[in-house]
């Protein structure tokens, strides 16, 4: 099949790249010529494993192109997957301009039959909206060419994007039209030849499901983080709560990690586009609302401990943190606990010394250049090296590397011998039995 993405951050990028490792042929459009011409290059603008072999085979096979021309790559599309951003505007509402806008372009070019997807997050009743705004552009045009509008939500998770797409646990099609299902289902049949999992629903439900599930997994995370609250309060480790109840299958052991808050691209916005969506209509969703607040306030907790245990005099201390990225497997930055940390801590007159297998560089970019000019921030290049006559060790994300560390080595480096786990994933008593204080998330004093 010939599949068009337009759009080619992560979504587009990862689906464009295994749509073609199935042998279709593909091509990706984004309007940044600069970011078109570094991926015909083969150089990748995200950090995703595996991704870059499968972008470079595909383009070598020529099954995988790059281009800023959208009105040419549409003509040999048999689908058409829309995989532009929906940043948050100021008051939490999904700003859809550029979803729209594509929406237009597609109608000044359509020119066959084609199966439109969408594969951004959108809020509910986007998918008429982009069959609205084709439809003008093809009044307008005074023709008429037949074309399906599809929700098809994508769940992947950074750092395992690839693996995700290629092994999906569903697949959601969102659409009324057999003649645009037929051809979903015959794009996603090789991914699902094994074992069934193709989803039908109206448009609108699989808009809402997409929401959901992104709102259902940071209920979670934020529960467990009350949970591990109420924990330390009574003297209660949080990681035997987790066990206890994971066991459960009705609750599961999956997303109830207590930590410094989730981050990311996905959780805080949709969180917030739903909750809008409440708003719009008169309904506060007041469970949404509290989900983002204990978010808000996790994102603080590692330096409201750093700071009673330091008895608030920060301003001769420096702190090693480990893990910048907002979770393991990325270089992704968005939302990520660390930044609330290290933007507190330097506020607090302390220096930081921070190190991450894979986003040293967008931290570099992130974070003001006076104060790394000034010494106060350092991003540095090894994970020991954070460490040196450092007062205080902050591991914030759990990059496989910080999980077993050599506490002797870390004990030598040190300055002053505390370490705050942010993430739950030592041993307080091997941690204390190594010569350091240790504060966890719910973990018993
Ligand atoms: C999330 C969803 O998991 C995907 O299914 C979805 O497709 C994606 O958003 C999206 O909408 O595009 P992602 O943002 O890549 O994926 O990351 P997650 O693995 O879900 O982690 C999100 C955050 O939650 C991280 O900061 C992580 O550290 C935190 N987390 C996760 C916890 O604090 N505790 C947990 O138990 C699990």
């Amino acid at each position: 099949m010939n599949v068009t993405l337009i759009g080619t951050g992560y979504v587009g990028l990862v689906t464009g790249a295994c749509f073609a490792e199935m042998g279709n042929t593909v091509t990706c459009v984004d309007n940044d010529p600069a970011k078109i011409e570094q991926l015909r290059q083969g150089v990748i603008p995200i950090y995703e494993p595996g991704l870059a072999d499968l972008v470079t085979r595909n383009v070598q096979q020529e099954r995988l192109q790059f281009t800023t021309l959208l009105g040419d790559a549409m003509q040999s599309a048999d689908i058409l997957f829309l995989a532009v951003g929906t940043p948050a505007r100021p008051d939490g509402s999904a700003d859809m301009q550029f979803v729209l806008a594509v929406a237009h372009e597609i109608g000044r070019h359509l020119q066959r039959y084609t199966v439109v997807v969408d594969k951004s997050t959108v809020p509910v009743g986007t998918t008429e909206q982009v069959r609205a705004a084709i439809q003008e552009e093809l009044d307008a045009r005074q023709v008429d060419v037949p074309f399906d509008v599809v929700s098809n939500p994508e769940f992947l998770k950074e750092g395992v994007a690839v693996n995700d797409f290629m092994s999906p646990d569903r697949i959601v099609i969102g659409s009324t039209s057999a003649r645009a299902k037929e051809v979903m289902a015959a794009l996603y049949a090789p991914f699902v030849r094994n074992h069934p999992r193709i989803l039908y629903m109206s448009e609108r439900d699989a808009e809402m499901t997409k929401y959901a599930a992104n709102a259902m997994l940071a209920t979670k995370i934020s529960f467990m983080n009350e949970i591990a609250n109420l924990c330390e309060l009574v003297d209660v480790d949080v990681e035997q709560v987790r066990l206890g109840i994971g066991s459960d299958a009705r609750i599961g052991f999956h997303f109830i990690y207590a930590g410094a808050g989730y981050g990311g691209s996905c959780f805080p916005k949709d969180v917030r586009a739903l909750m809008h969506i409440g708003a719009a209509h008169d309904y506060e969703a007041g469970l949404l609302r509290s989900v983002d607040a204990r978010n808000n306030a996790q994102k603080k907790i590692l330096f409201e401990k750093i700071h009673r245990h330091f008895q608030g005099e920060l301003q001769s201390r420096t702190i090693a943190v480990w893990g910048l990225a907002f979770k393991p497997g990325t270089d992704d930055l968005r939302e990520a606990p660390s930044r609330d940390l290290i933007e507190a801590l330097l506020a607090a007159g302390a220096c930081v010394k921070a190190f991450d297998p894979e986003a040293g560089a967008a931290a570099r970019r992130a974070f003001a250049q006076d104060v790394q000019d000034s010494g106060r921030l350092q991003i540095v290049e090894a994970q020991y090296e954070a460490a040196i006559d450092a007062d205080a060790l902050v591991l914030v994300t759990e990059w496989k590397p910080f999980r077993h560390p050599d506490f002797k080595t870390l004990h030598r480096l040190m300055r002053h011998h505390a370490i705050f786990d942010g993430r739950n994933q030592y041993m307080p008593s091997a941690v204390r039995d190594a010569g350091f204080t240790y504060a966890g998330i719910g973990r018993t004093a």
